[in-house]
């Protein structure tokens, strides 16, 4: 076993005051999932020059794929890097979809300074014990904690289901006081990945369910709500990728008009992955059709940073609104 690291140590910040200042300020803390180096460059790049606040955050997967003690010091990396660029720009690092106390534990024991325990599979009254235990041991080390209730399709890793069940408003109050938690991730009709809704030619995707979310925020008020599954699966990539020999098709997203009024509302964290796999998939693919006889990866590794740093800056300027709130 590696040696313990808390948070304070590699200079992350923590969420609590993110989510206060995001709840009254009435913009959303993007929490963008990173696995590799251009990846998190990306983020802090576009982060520091849009003057954001941060969530990066990591997956079980992400950690199998790049190694714990690597992924720790990249963290940290990333908050040295934005300040010799002359940022004071707070840069949570947290867990993605935690499935277990054990690997919450784990990610405070190695820095992190946020953790998501999801017990949103499990019957009520398990998701309120597993939660609780897990609030106990973080707030010991100052590590906020978001839990979830009701479950979004599509794939997290362990968390896995086929369909979605919305939250249901009458469990918020009970469950946010009994277990403790920083912060609330609800199901209103977002899921994971690129597939989101099936929509027929010419049609909009459903809208999501702000009326459950206007109940929730009428029991809770001001509590910190979490969008997950926020992806907007942007037309352009969809076709450059498909363009360039991939197949990706009825891929569909949320809207970003949608994300706007969500961001608005007490949703103060909104987690983004599968539009900054889009972007670097496309711009990747663009870029060895382009350039058949390169095979240098800074080469397509750099256009596909760029374009996600140009997607993050959009983001935090025209969507979640977090643009200059650092
Ligand atoms: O919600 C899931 C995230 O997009 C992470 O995905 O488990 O493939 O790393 P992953
Ligand atoms: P997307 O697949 O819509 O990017 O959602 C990411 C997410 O919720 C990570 O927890
Ligand atoms: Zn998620």
């Amino acid at each position: 076993m590696s040696k313990r690291i808390y948070y304070q140590e590699l200079g992350v910040a923590n969420t609590r005051e993110m989510f206060l200042k995001a709840v009254n300020g009435g913009y959303a803390i993007p929490a963008y999932n990173f696995n590799n180096l251009e990846q998190l460059q990306a983020i802090v790049t576009a982060c520091v020059e849009t003057d954001s606040p941060v969530i990066v955050q990591v997956s079980k997967g992400a950690r199998n794929y790049a190694n714990e003690i690597m992924l720790r010091y990249m963290a940290m990396g990333a908050v040295k890097m934005a300040r010799a660029m002359g940022s004071k720009i707070p840069i949570a690092l947290h867990l993605d979809h935690g499935d277990s106390f054990e690997l919450c534990q784990a990610c405070i024991e190695s820095g992190f300074s946020s953790v998501m325990i999801d017990g949103s599979h499990l019957a009520y009254d398990d998701n309120v014990a597993l939660t609780r235990k897990v609030v106990e041991y973080a707030h010991e080390h100052d590590v906020t904690v978001e839990g979830e209730l009701g479950v979004l399709a599509g794939i997290e890793d362990e968390v896995q289901s086929d369909h979605s069940t919305y939250t249901k408003p009458e469990e918020v109050e009970d469950f946010v006081s009994r277990t403790g938690v920083d912060s609330l991730a609800i199901s209103i009709g977002t899921s994971h990945g690129a597939f989101k809704f099936k929509v027929g030619p010419g049609e909009e995707p459903p809208p999501l369910r702000f009326d459950i979310l206007h109940e929730i925020e009428q029991r809770i008020p001001g509590f910190p709500i979490v969008l997950h599954g926020s992806s907007s699966v942007v037309p352009e990539y969809i076709e450059l990728i498909n363009q360039y020999g991939g197949r990706l098709d009825g891929a569909v997203g949320v809207s970003e008009e949608q994300l706007r009024q969500a961001a608005a509302s007490s949703v103060c964290k909104i987690n983004i992955d599968s539009d900054g796999r889009l972007a670097m998939t496309a711009k990747v693919r663009e870029y060895l059709a382009q350039n058949p006889a390169e095979f240098d990866p800074r080469k397509y590794l750099r256009a596909a940073r760029s374009e996600l740093v140009r997607l993050i800056k959009h983001k935090n300027e025209t969507v979640l609104g977090s643009a200059g709130q650092a």
